[in-house]
C-alpha cells in the first residue's frame, strides 16, 4: 500500500465565472484524486473584486498567507465592470499582480493545443491549425506590469518596461528547458528594432542558448512580425518565450487557434508556491448562468497535478477533457445553444471519464 498523500490547495474562485469554472476544475481533479491513491484539502479564499466588496482590498492578508502556506493555489478569475470605478493598487486585477509576486512566479506557461475534434471550431482554415501545439513562456513578475518610474509623472503619466539580466536569464532557461521535453526550438519575441530593454533581451537570451543549450534551436522575431506569424503559420512555433507583456497579447492572439479563449490553462511557478488560472478573464456577460467553458480551468488543474508530481492523474484530466470532446459534448462556445451542455453538465461528463481512467499500473505490488 503507498502512503496516502494530501495536498492543500487554496481555491481563489475570484469574479464573474471564476467560480463556477474553477468548481469544475476541482471536481474532477477530486475525482482523480480518488482513482489515483492521493486527496486535495480545499481551502477557499477571496481574491480580486470579491475580496473588495468584503474586504476593501484585492489581495487580503489571510489570502497572501494561505497561498504562501499551500502546495498550490488555484483561481479562477478577476475583475469586472462592477470595479471599473478602482484605480492603481486598488483594482481586482491588481491583486493578482501583487498574488504573483508575492509568490514569486516569474514563468507563466501556456500551451496551445488544437484538439483535432475541435479543429473546425477555429477562426482559421482547419488544415492550417489542425495539431498546433505551442507552449507561450511568458515572463510574468517584471516588464512593463512592474516597472517603475509608474504613474504620475512632470511628464505625464508612465509604466516603464524595466528588465535585470538575471530576470532575463532565468526566464530564458525555462525556455530552453522546456524546449529540451519538446520539439527542440525556441522563439524569442521582442522588439529590438525599437527599444533597449528588447535589445538586452536578446543579447541574453542568445548567450544563454549558447552557453547551455546548444542542443536548442533559437530564433527571434519582433513581437508585430510575431502576431502576425502565428495568425498565418502557427504550426511553425515549439516554444515562445516573451516578456511580460508582449506574451499577455500573443497568449490572447493564440487562443483564437482553438476558437476559444475557454480552452487555454496556464501554470505560474518558479517561485514558492505554484499558481493556475485560466488565461480567460472572468466574463462578466455570462457570469453565473452555467455556460462557460470549463475546459481551460480543469486544465488549470492538469497543471497543478503536473506540477505537483501527480502527473499521471493530470494526464487523465487531460485525457479525459479529448474523450468528451470526442464525445461530441460541447459547450456553449463551441456550439449551437440547443445542442450544448451546460458549464457543470460539462464538468461532471469530464470528471466521470476520468474516474474511468484507471492508471497504467496497478498499485497491488
Ligand atoms: C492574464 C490577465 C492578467 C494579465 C490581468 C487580469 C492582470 O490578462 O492573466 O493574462 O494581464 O496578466
Ligand atoms: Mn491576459
Amino acid at each position: 500500500m503507498e502512503d496516502s498523500r494530501t495536498y492543500n490547495i487554496t481555491w481563489l474562485p475570484g469574479d464573474g465565472i471564476g467560480p463556477e469554472v474553477t468548481r469544475e476544475a476541482l471536481r474532477v481533479m477530486e475525482a482523480v484524486a480518488d482513482t489515483h491513491g492521493f486527496s486535495l484539502s480545499v481551502d477557499e479564499h477571496l481574491a480580486g473584486g470579491a475580496a473588495i466588496d468584503a474586504t476593501g482590498e484585492p489581495l487580503p492578508e489571510t489570502t497572501r498567507t494561505a497561498c504562501q502556506e499551500s502546495d498550490a493555489v488555484l483561481l479562477g478569475a478577476v475583475g469586472g465592470p462592477k470595479w471599473a470605478d478602482t484605480t492603481g493598487d486598488q483594482r481586482p486585477e491588481s491583486g493578482l499582480l501583487a498574488l504573483r509576486k508575492v509568490l514569486g512566479v516569474y514563468a507563466n506557461l501556456r500551451p496551445v493545443r488544437v484538439p483535432e475534434s475541435l479543429a473546425d471550431a477555429s477562426p482559421l482554415r482547419p488544415e492550417r491549425v489542425a495539431d498546433t501545439d505551442v507552449l507561450f513562456v511568458r515572463e510574468l513578475t517584471g516588464g512593463i506590469y512592474f516597472g517603475t518610474p509608474r504613474g504620475r509623472t512632470e511628464a505625464g503619466v508612465a509604466n516603464t518596461m524595466v528588465y535585470s539580466e538575471e530576470e532575463i536569464e532565468r526566464i530564458a532557461h525555462i525556455a530552453f528547458q522546456r524546449a529540451q521535453l519538446r520539439g527542440g526550438h525556441v522563439t524569442s519575441v521582442d522588439k529590438a528594432n525599437v527599444l533597449d530593454v528588447s535589445e538586452l533581451w536578446r543579447s541574453v537570451v542568445t548567450d544563454v542558448k549558447e552557453e547551455h543549450y546548444p542542443d536548442v534551436e533559437l530564433r527571434h522575431l519582433y513581437v508585430d512580425n510575431a502576431a502576425m506569424q502565428v495568425v498565418r503559420d502557427p504550426r511553425q512555433f515549439d516554444v515562445v518565450l516573451t516578456g511580460n507583456l508582449f506574451g499577455d497579447i500573443l497568449s490572447d492572439l493564440a487562443a483564437a487557434l482553438p476558437g476559444s479563449l475557454g480552452l487555454l490553462p496556464s501554470a505560474s511557478v518558479g517561485g514558492t508556491v505554484g499558481l493556475f488560472e485560466p488565461v480567460h478573464g472572468s466574463a462578466p456577460d455570462i457570469a453565473g448562468t452555467d455556460q462557460a467553458n470549463p475546459i481551460a480551468a480543469i486544465l488549470s488543474g492538469a497543471l497543478l497535478l503536473d506540477e505537483i508530481d501527480e502527473t499521471a492523474a493530470a494526464d487523465a484530466v487531460r485525457w479525459a477533457v479529448d474523450a468528451t470532446l470526442e464525445d461530441g459534448r460541447r459547450t456553449g462556445d463551441l456550439a449551437a445553444s440547443a445542442d450544448a451542455a451546460s458549464t457543470s453538465e460539462f464538468g461532471r461528463a469530464v470528471a466521470e471519464r476520468a474516474a474511468d481512467h484507471t492508471p497504467q499500473t496497478t498499485t497491488a505490488s
